[in-house]
């Protein structure tokens, strides 16, 4: 199967190699994990990697009123997206639960051609559904805007946040509204905050990718100054 089908690697080397070298391209892709888990250091590290690896331009949607702290979040694994952001290479979005997905749709449309953009990231995707009640509102909308963007050659990934997998053994816990976004999206990779492994304190789960023969396990994962690292065979 290798080969067959086009993949956007994250860069993340023990992620890449779980995953027959990277997401598949143009899919839209949840990483889900319970607070302080790595979701916003792994949506990073596939922007940062995007654009110094593999000359693809970015887009971060993310709900935090002041971009710097994501800025300075960026910093403190020593990426520099201010300077990638001076030269066209990476944009920053804000967006609210007041952002019309029309209004959204239309930005988007106009940003990734202005600038090339291949990849793009929303930090939490659940701010899409804050205003909308039903469920199959939220079905209807996420699939318009995941559609568009598969159509315009873009590689999602969203973070979602859940309480139910803080540690590597799952406690039992509500579905939450953005729950029935993991039976859209075309994968779903938990982040464990706390696991134990001779590699690391974290772990990582692929819990589905579509087709794509995926290590089903989880696997040890770390946070260290220079982001996530994922367990390889040689680590
Ligand atoms: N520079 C760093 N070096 C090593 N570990 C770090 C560094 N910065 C953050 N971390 C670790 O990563 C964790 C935060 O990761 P991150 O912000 O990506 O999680 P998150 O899942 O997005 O959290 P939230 O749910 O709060 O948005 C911190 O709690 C800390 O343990
Ligand atoms: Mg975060």
């Amino acid at each position: 199967m290798e080969g067959v089908v086009d993949r956007c690697p994250t860069g993340i080397v023990g992620f890449d190699r779980l995953c027959q070298g990277g997401f598949v391209r143009n899919s839209d892709n949840l990483i889900v994990g319970g607070p302080g888990s790595g979701k916003t250091t792994f949506l990073l590290q596939f922007l940062w990697n995007g654009v110094t690896k593999f000359e693809e331009n970015g887009l971060y949607c993310s709900f935090e009123p002041d971009i710097v702290e994501v800025l300075n979040d960026a910093m403190s694994y020593g990426w520099d997206f201010t300077k990638l952001s001076s030269e066209g290479k990476i944009h920053f979005l804000r967006f609210s639960p007041k952002t019309s997905v029309s209004d959204l749709k239309k930005e988007f449309t106009s940003l990734i051609s202005k600038f090339n953009i291949r990849r793009i990231c929303f930090d939490p995707v659940s701010v899409l559904a804050l205003n909308l009640e039903e469920q199959g509102k939220i079905r209807e909308t996420m699939f318009e805007l995941t559609s568009l963007l598969k159509r315009l050659k873009v590689t999602t990934v969203s973070a979602d946040e859940t309480i139910e997998y803080e540690s590597f053994h799952p406690v039992e816990g509500e579905w939450t509204k953005t729950d029935i976004l993991r039976f859209l999206s075309d994968s779903v990779t938990l982040l464990y905050e706390s696991a134990s492994s001779k590699f690391g304190d974290r772990a990582i789960r692929i819990v589905k990718m579509r087709r794509t023969a995926h290590e089903r396990r989880a696997v040890g994962m770390r946070i260290t100054s220079s982001g996530v690292e994922v367990w390889t065979p040689s680590s």
